[in-house]
Order: structure tokens, then C-alpha cells, then sequence
């Protein structure tokens, strides 16, 4: 048996709720500051990062108290092989809150508010989110084709290897692309 002290030191036994707050297209001075402070400790910025480029693609951030320990950014990008555009999405979230199902979170509500904003932006035709899968745990560990959260579709492989995945949002629909004369048609 367990002792009970044992079970109380664990870490997500102590853990307080985590604050997922919205963060798209508005600008807000708190977010983006404590996204920046985020950045640079974690250490994702690299040296030629264009910083205000970064804080206009914040999405949502997760915050542990007064802490922020989890961020979404998204940023829309024609994708030439769909053919359409699409928000590609990254997150990220602080080495000592990993694990606790935060990311998960943070990407379902991230691709909920993307989609609603998009549904009520139709002059902006993103029709989904993408992602390129850059951390090696998620590629061994989590094998669905669909994963089970996030709905996020395997769709292929970029030229340097990494998964890519979509999800489409539930308004999208496709380019009316034919690839030259009807076959067998009235033309
Ligand atoms: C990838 C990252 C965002 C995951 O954050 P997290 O909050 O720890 O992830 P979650 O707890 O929500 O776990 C989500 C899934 O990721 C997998 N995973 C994440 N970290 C893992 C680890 N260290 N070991 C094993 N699996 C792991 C789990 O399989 C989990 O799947 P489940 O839903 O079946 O349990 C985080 O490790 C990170 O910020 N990494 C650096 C930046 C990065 O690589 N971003 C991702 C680009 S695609």
C-alpha cells in the first residue's frame, strides 16, 4: 500500500486549477508581456525571432496563479498543397507544469476559439487548424491517426519529416480545383 504522505506529495495532487485565458487578436498588454517573460525563460525565442510578429499570433495562455505556464500561438499561412489557408498552431508550456494534460487544454479551447473567430470572419477563408508536429514525445506517444482531444488529423509528412496534422473547421469547404477539362463530361 501507498502511505498517505506519499500520495499528498504528489505533484498533481497539490496542483492548483489552471486558468486558460483568450488571447486572440486582442492585444492584451498583460498576455503579451507575460508571454515575452515566457519566451525568453523557456527559451524558445531564437536570436533573429521577429518579437512583435510572435505576440500578434498569441492565441490563449494558461496561467498556474499569477503565473503563465502555457501558450498557444497561431498564425495564418497559405498552405500551397490544400490549397487553401490555414491558422498553423504551436504550443508550448513551461518544463515544470509538463505532463499535467495542460497543452491538451490549452489546444482544444485554443482550436474552438480559432474556429468560431474564423466562422465569424468568412472574409479571412481559414478553414482550419494545422500543425507540424515538433516534439519527438508526441510522435511516439501518441500514434492516432486522429488524435483523441484535439481532433488533429494526420495528413502527411513536410519535406523535413515531421507529422503534419488538420483539423478542419466544421464551416470549411474546399477549392472548387479541377485539374484541366472534365473527363467524360458535358462540357
Ligand atoms: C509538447 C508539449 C507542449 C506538451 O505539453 P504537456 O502539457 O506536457 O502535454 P499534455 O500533458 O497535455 O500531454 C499531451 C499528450 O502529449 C504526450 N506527452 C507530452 N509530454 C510527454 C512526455 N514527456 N512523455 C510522454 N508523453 C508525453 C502524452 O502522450 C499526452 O497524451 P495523452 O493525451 O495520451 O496522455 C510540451 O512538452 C512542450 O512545451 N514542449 C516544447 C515545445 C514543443 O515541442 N511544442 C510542441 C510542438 S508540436
Amino acid at each position: 500500500m501507498v502511505p498517505a504522505a506519499e500520495i499528498m506529495s504528489d505533484p498533481k495532487d497539490q496542483a492548483r486549477p489552471i486558468d486558460l485565458r483568450p488571447a486572440w487578436r486582442l492585444a492584451d498588454p498583460r498576455i503579451e508581456r507575460d508571454a515575452e517573460l515566457f519566451w525568453q525563460r523557456e527559451r524558445l525565442l531564437p536570436a533573429k525571432a521577429d518579437v512583435t510578429a510572435r505576440l500578434a499570433d498569441v492565441c490563449m495562455a494558461a496561467y498556474d496563479g499569477d503565473s503563465l505556464v502555457g501558450l498557444t500561438e497561431a498564425r495564418v499561412r497559405p498552405i500551397d498543397f490544400l490549397r487553401c489557408k490555414l491558422a498553423m498552431f504551436r504550443c508550448a508550456v513551461a518544463r515544470e507544469a509538463r505532463v499535467r494534460k495542460i497543452a491538451s487544454r490549452l489546444t482544444v479551447e485554443s482550436r474552438d476559439l480559432i474556429e468560431a473567430w474564423s466562422r465569424e470572419n468568412p472574409g479571412e477563408e481559414v478553414l482550419g487548424l494545422g500543425c507540424v508536429v515538433q516534439s519527438r514525445k508526441l510522435a511516439e506517444n501518441d500514434r492516432w491517426a486522429v488524435w483523441p482531444d484535439t481532433k488533429l488529423a494526420f495528413i502527411g509528412y513536410t519535406a523535413e519529416g515531421y507529422q503534419m496534422r488538420v483539423y478542419w473547421f466544421a464551416h470549411a469547404k474546399i477549392s472548387p480545383y479541377w485539374p484541366g477539362p472534365p473527363r467524360g463530361e458535358d462540357s
